[in-house]
């Protein structure tokens, strides 16, 4: 159900969850990009002369109020993006939501204090989520779910008050879940996944289901170095995940039954140590020295990866190729977005999942126009990309 369905919203106080979820510095936001994606559904309802109530959380604060997770940066923020003053609420659902909510006018829009310092937002216990979804709810006459990198919790502003209230899809989860499901669904192929990333156990529900319909896979990051292994490569003192040898052994093997490519680099660029002040060197992906540490693809493999996107009529991206965040290691991530962006403006539809890749995209300073889609959904893109059913969506059907 979209906005459309709840009818005529002038005077009346809808409920949005957003997420809000930045990377702060102190208390300076280094990546407005969450609170920029929130706008469309944000002006849609002042426009329609709501009052607009918006909850979200902000990092993983443990049910506590913390002054370190406010949300104050964020209503500053949103205020100047927005145009208009943004109350905030110094707590969840207690009497300065209340009174915060009471005080809005038609086409205002006040933010609600870090729902997650209240325990029962988190909570394992239906009964105990739906008492704090009861609270939300009773703020409100109507909710839209707005937070596409929440989607896949069910947590109580997700899920259980979207049980409670008229409940609606916002543009932002619309054009995330219509855009995703361009690789879900029945990708235009040659379909190509490239995944990155430190962690191999992060993205195991991924691959699995990916070797099951892309085309081609390939692996960068640090995860690749339990590709390598797998292999029976030597990776030196590279990342390496012992236990997920076996199974990565096993996905080398369904892919090979599959007919799915699997594209490992073919060389990487090492360094004595993470912190060392500048790389040793670019060496074979086949004959990485015992001593050193890989943290970027090399020059070889940036070609191979883009050569292999070239023709794709589908991407999707997960994961940084290295350590981009510092120049020396930054060439791996760099040469695989253009490869991206040059297929893209082939006709390819591309998708960069969310979290470190969407990061990498704007401080590499790429274009975000480039792509033909960033999500700002990290562990809900993946969940997607994975084939799961998430909660939050469900919810609304
Ligand atoms: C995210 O950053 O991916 C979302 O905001 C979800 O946050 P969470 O992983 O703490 O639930």
């Amino acid at each position: 159900k979209t906005i459309d369905s709840l009818g005529d919203l002038r005077g009346k106080r809808v409920l949005v969850r957003s997420d809000f979820n930045v990377p702060l510095d102190g208390t300076t936001i280094t990546d407005d990009g969450r609170i920029r994606a929130a706008l469309p559904t944000l002006r849609r309802l002042t426009g329609a002369g709501a009052r607009v109530v918006v909850t979200a959380h902000l990092g993983r604060p443990k049910g506590e109020p913390k002054p370190e997770f406010s949300l104050a940066p964020v209503a500053a923020r949103l205020g100047e993006l927005l145009g208009a003053d943004v109350a905030l609420a110094d707590d969840v659902t207690g009497p300065s939501a209340q009174k915060v909510v009471g005080e809005l006018a038609d086409g205002q829009v006040a933010l609600l204090e870090n729902v997650r310092f209240d325990a029962r937002e988190t909570a394992k216990d239906d009964a105990e989520r739906e008492a704090l979804a009861g609270e939300l709810a009773a703020l409100a006459d109507a909710f839209v779910s707005d937070g596409f990198g929440v989607v896949h919790r069910k947590q109580a502003s997700v899920y259980d008050v979207a049980r409670i209230l008229p409940a609606a899809v916002g543009e932002l989860v619309l054009k995330e879940v219509e855009s995703l499901s361009r690789a879900t669904g029945d990708p235009e192929r040659p379909y190509a996944v490239v995944l990155g990333g430190s962690k191999v156990s992060d993205k195991l529900g991924v691959i699995a289901n990916l070797l099951t319909k892309a085309d081609r896979l390939l692996i960068g990051g640090g995860m690749v170095f339990t590709f390598l292994a797998a292999k029976g490569l030597e990776v030196g003192t590279s990342l390496l995940e012992k236990d997920q040898i076996d199974t990565v052994k096993g996905y080398l093997a369904t892919a090979e039954e599959n007919g799915v490519e699997i594209v490992l680099p073919a060389d990487i660029v090492v360094a004595d140590a993470f912190d060392a002040p500048a790389p040793a060197g670019v060496v074979p992906a086949d004959a990485i020295p015992a001593d050193k540490i890989g943290l970027d693809i090399g020059p070889e493999s940036g070609e191979l990866f883009a050569a292999k996107l070239a023709d794709t009529r589908t991407i999707a991206w997960n994961g940084p190729m290295g350590v981009f965040e510092r120049a020396d290691y930054a060439a791996g991530t760099r040469t695989v977005a253009q490869g991206i962006v040059d297929a893209t403006a082939n006709g390819a539809f591309s998708i960069v999942g969310g979290g470190d890749s969407a990061a990498a995209v704007r401080v590499l300073g790429f274009d975000e126009a480039g792509f033909s889609h960033i999500s700002t959904g990290g562990g809900a893109s993946l969940e997607l990309l994975e084939g799961k059913e998430l909660p939050g969506l469900t919810v609304l059907a």
